[in-house]
């Protein structure tokens, strides 16, 4: 039990953040699919489980933002002169870490190339959907969306742990 809601926030939203920022930052790696095709050491070794991971992440975020919503007044207390921005921001990351996934998905079953995720078939090959597809192809806004919101919440963090030297940052560490 944290006891000290104001300050810190608990262990378990602690595990969530680090463990899907850590999958969130392994999944943008996709992007350097787009060097040389993917050949190259980063598009071989760590680009190929994407999917799996993908289908992971989902669910993590689903029950991070359970978590959330019923910590929802155990968090630490905002700035109130900013407390609308950083709730803003917060939104936008997660509504981000919940449509990646979800457009991925869109994006194979709609293409018609179905869904595994490590190793267990969740939906078979099948005919293309264009709905889905059509869906699917915005993985790629979103994704650059999300890349622009992680360096801003970075650099946000960042800030106030080596400029402002307040101690937002170690709310979360
Ligand atoms: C939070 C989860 C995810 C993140 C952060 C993420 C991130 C990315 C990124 C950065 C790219 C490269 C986009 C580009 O080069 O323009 C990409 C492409 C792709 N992702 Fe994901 N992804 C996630 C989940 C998934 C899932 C669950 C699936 C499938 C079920 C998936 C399937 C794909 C596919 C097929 C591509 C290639 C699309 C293309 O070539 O146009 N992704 N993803
Ligand atoms: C080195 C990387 C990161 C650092 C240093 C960091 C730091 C932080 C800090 C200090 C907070 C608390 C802010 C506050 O109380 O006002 C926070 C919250 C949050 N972070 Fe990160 N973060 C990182 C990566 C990420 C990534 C990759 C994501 C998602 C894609 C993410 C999503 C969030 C969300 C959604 C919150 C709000 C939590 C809530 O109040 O419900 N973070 N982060």
């Amino acid at each position: 039990m944290n006891r000290n809601p104001q300050e810190r926030y608990d262990g378990v939203s602690r595990a969530f953040h680090w463990g899907t920022a850590i999958l969130v930052g392994w999944q943008v790696l996709k992007f350097f699919d787009r060097i040389n095709d993917g050949e190259h050491w980063v598009g071989q070794t760590l680009v190929p489980p994407h999917v799996s991971i993908g289908v992971l992440l989902l669910v993590l975020v689903v029950l991070r933002i359970a978590w959330a919503v019923k910590q929802k007044d155990r968090r630490p207390s905002q700035d109130p002169a900013t407390a609308l921005a950083v709730k803003a921001g917060h939104f936008l990351l997660y509504a981000a870490m919940v449509l990646m996934p979800i457009t991925g998905i869109l994006y194979m079953v709609g293409n018609g190339h179905g869904l595994d995720a490590f190793g267990i078939g969740l939906v078979a090959e099948g005919e293309k959907v264009a709905w889905m597809a059509s869906l699917g192809s915005l993985h790629s806004p979103i994704a650059w969306t999300l890349l622009v919101l992680v360096v801003g919440h970075v650099g946000i963090a960042l800030y106030h742990h080596f400029i402002r030297g307040d101690g937002v940052l170690r709310r979360m560490a």
